[in-house]
Order: C-alpha cells, then structure tokens, then sequence
C-alpha cells in the first residue's frame, strides 16, 4: 500500500445526550488500546483531537510517562504505540500535520454506527487503496460522545459503510461498538490480512 494512513480521535465538535455540541473527555483507555491498533496496522500517527487544554494538560503528562526510558525498557509495545500519538488542538492542526509531512491534503474518511447516504464498503476501500496508483494520505476518523456534530461534515470526504454483525440477530440490531472496538474492527477490515 502506498497511500499513507493517518487517525484522528475527535473530542469537538462532538454532540452530547441531547445533540448540543460539545467537547468530549479523553480516556486513558482510548489512548491506550488505538495507538495499539494504529501500530499493529502500520497508521503513521494517531492524532488525538481536543481544544481544552486541561485536556492536554493530563493527557500530556501520560504521553510524557509512556515515552520515558523507563517505559521504553520495561513496557517496549506499549512505548513503540504511544510514541505514535499525536496531541492536537483542532482539525486543522491534524491536516497541517499531514500537509507538511507529503505536500497534500488528505483524504478524510469518517467512521460512523448510523445508515448514511453515499457510504464505501470495507472491500471497495480496500481494493481502492491497494492500487499502487493511489498515493493520496488518508485520514481515518473516530468520533466520541454522541456522535460528529454537523458542523464537522464539510471536512469529511468519504464514509466508511457502519461495521454490523450477523444478519438476524434475533435480539435485533445493535452496533453501537465502543470506538476502541470499531477502531480495531475497522483497521482490520481495511489493513488486516
Ligand atoms: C459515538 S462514539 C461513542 C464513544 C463512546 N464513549 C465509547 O467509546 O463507548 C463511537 C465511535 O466509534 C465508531 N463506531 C462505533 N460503532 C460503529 C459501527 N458500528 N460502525 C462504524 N463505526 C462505529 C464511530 O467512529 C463512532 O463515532
């Protein structure tokens, strides 16, 4: 594969319970077990969105732990995937990132549980990427909380089709999968083998 790949987690514009928008927490959990998946799958870096700086701020100083010679030494996995995070105040700061790094912007690919129109499937995407022609960086995006706000759809140039499980779950349809979980799932799908 050529194209190189890039995550974003998204902590804004994100909605809350009752669709305002707002800025989502970080969790440990998500810096954690992405960056693993990221590195397990070859994404370059692995962004994680937030303008609050209290949030950098504790976010901060447990990147400033996990890239420490200590943890290198005693946590050698966990080191190599946190190494790949990147802490970002806005959307913008994660294009500009890209930018500088291969002289275009990236192709914004978002992740989403809900039906929406226009979605790619896994195997189209795939087979997209794979063409040795296909050199345009792309970004993978997570969301948080309830969902992308709608102010962040001008940014998004592709949707990925919702991961579902069986047909016909007799309990009915649910696929409302932590983002940890999608992550790992939609990695796989696109990178896996
Ligand atoms: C809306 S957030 C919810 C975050 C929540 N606090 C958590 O992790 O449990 C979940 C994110 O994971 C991804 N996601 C969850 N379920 C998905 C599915 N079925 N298909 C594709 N992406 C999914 C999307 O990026 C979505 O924005």
């Amino acid at each position: 594969m050529n194209a190189p790949v890039y995550v974003a987690l998204l902590h804004y514009p994100m909605r809350n319970r009752t669709g305002e928008q707002v800025a989502t927490a970080v969790t440990n959990l998500d810096i954690h077990d992405i960056s693993r998946s990221c590195r397990t799958y070859g994404v370059k870096r692995y962004f994680i969105v937030t303008p609050v700086t209290e949030q950098h701020r504790v976010v901060g100083r447990i990147l400033t732990h996990w890239s420490s010679e200590k943890s290198r030494e005693w946590h050698p996995d966990r080191f190599e995937a946190l190494a790949r995070v990147q802490l970002v105040l806005d959307f913008e700061a994660v294009k500009a990132e890209i930018f500088s790094k291969h002289g275009e912007q990236p192709e914004v690919v978002l992740t989403e549980a809900r039906p929406m129109p226009n979605t790619v499937a896994y195997a189209d995407y795939r087979r997209e990427l794979e063409s040795p022609e296909r050199t345009k960086p792309v970004l993978i995006v997570f969301g948080t909380g309830w969902g992308y706000s709608d102010v962040f759809f001008p940014e998004v140039h592709r949707i990925l089709a919702p991961v579902h499980g069986p047909k016909d779950d007799p309990d009915g349809e649910y696929n409302h999968l932590s983002v940890r979980a999608a992550a790992a799932i939609v990695l796989d799908r696109l990178f896996g083998r």
